[in-house]
């Protein structure tokens, strides 16, 4: 295998052929100045709801910000349950326990690792202010079931799309029919910022009124404070990054789906299980989740392809009921064994636009070569 390495990572790849153009549009805006909410974050939030086909995007500091100050926004606070999935990123649940709200976990399927929607309403209460759907790996949730379910026990759905930007729920691009979608573009996303920076999807005009307050110290004009904020605005330097990279999306998403089809091609007949994709569209490849029989196997594949030079990498070996900081009161409630499972059995095989021939083939060759195999 030799020296050979395929990094998880490759960031200055994304700006191959234009970035002459970008420095130049950075260099006329760090001379300019208009750093704080300057007009790139207004046309950037434009370019991105049209993108989107929500009515407005609101844009903040990061995924994180985007949801503790939707939760705000709604008026979930302490004393609210707001349910979500057991095996997302730990923000989706440090959100909820920063607002004082507690949550409550939702066990997620066998197949896509999705939240299994056939449990949710074992986890609703009178307590249930929200329902946070997260879109785990690009993988679209079913929106419009979790709607269903949400509107009929009166609590407010919604979405967390850090990892799916792009990605369709029957044919609905995500974060655009529920109350609100929760994007991040930190360096690691399909859409990614070079540094923090997220934004918010809303239809309601009112909500999206409020939202603009919270990221900005709850101040309509200066010296004027209506409500209590954040200081959460999304950086003029980082929206100008972004609206040059989004219409380039589309084309990565579309190799990272091809990518996608390549390990499941030449990695099918090894005792592997992928997460099910879906209708055309419904997933766009944040991650590549690759489930083995065992704990004992991920661990020792994941030490291979280390040693191999393929950052490979488990997300997350830890459900959030197991987070000492994320626990809450409600965490043993619903017994989560699914997520436990994926926690112990999976690991991500690198997957970026740029990952070329020879590195997808040198993954495959040690992911194949562990098992004592070829790939196909
Ligand atoms: C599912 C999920 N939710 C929320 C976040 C938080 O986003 P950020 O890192 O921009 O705060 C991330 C990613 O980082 C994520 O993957």
């Amino acid at each position: 295998m030799g020296g050979f390495t395929v990094p998880k990572y490759r960031y200055p790849a994304q700006f191959a052929g234009g970035e002459r153009e970008l420095l130049g549009r950075i260099e006329e805006l760090l001379l300019r100045g208009g750093y704080v909410l300057g007009e790139e974050v207004a046309a950037f939030e434009e370019r991105l709801a049209a993108y989107l086909g929500a009515a407005r995007t609101i844009g903040v500091n990061s995924g994180t910000d985007a949801l503790i100050l939707t939760l705000d926004a709604l008026g979930v606070g302490p004393g609210d349950e707001v349910v979500t999935v057991a095996n997302s990123f730990h923000a989706t649940a440090q959100a909820i326990a920063r607002r004082g709200a507690t949550p409550v976990y939702v066990d997620c399927r066998e197949d896509d690792f999705l939240m299994d929607l056939d449990r949710l309403p074992d986890a609703l209460t009178e307590r249930t202010r929200a329902l946070i759907l997260v879109h785990m790996f690009g993988k679209a949730a079913d929106v419009p079931r979790a709607l269903r379910l949400a509107h009929d026990a009166g609590v407010t759905l919604v979405e967390d799309c850090a990892q799916a930007i792009g990605a369709r729920s029957h044919g609905v691009r995500v974060g655009t029919a529920s109350a609100a979608g929760c994007w991040s573009f930190a360096p690691s996303k399909n859409l990614a910022a070079a540094g923090d920076a997220g934004a918010i999807s809303v239809q309601d005009a009112g909500l999206a009124e409020r939202l603009r307050l919270l990221r900005h110290f709850g101040q309509p004009r200066q010296n004027e404070h209506e409500i209590l904020g954040y200081n959460s605005r999304l950086d003029t330097l980082q929206a100008l990054i972004l609206l040059h990279k989004l219409d380039r999306l589309d084309t990565w998403n579309g190799r990272r789906a091809e990518l996608a089809a390549t390990y499941r091609e030449r990695l099918g007949h090894l005792p592997l299980r992928f997460q099910r994709p879906g209708e055309d569209g419904e997933h766009v490849y944040h991650l590549f989740q690759v489930r083995t029989e065992s704990e004992t196997v991920r661990d020792g594949l994941l030490a291979h392809l280390i040693a191999s030079g393929v950052d490979a990498v488990v997300r997350y070996p830890v459900p959030l009921p197991h987070q000492p900081a994320l626990a809450g009161p409600a965490a043993g409630r619903h017994p989560c064994p699914v997520a436990e499972e994926l926690a112990r059995q999976t690991l991500c095989l690198p997957i970026r636009p740029d990952l070329s021939a020879a590195e997808i083939g040198h993954v495959c060759d040690a992911v194949a070569g562990w098992f004592g195999a070829e790939a196909a």
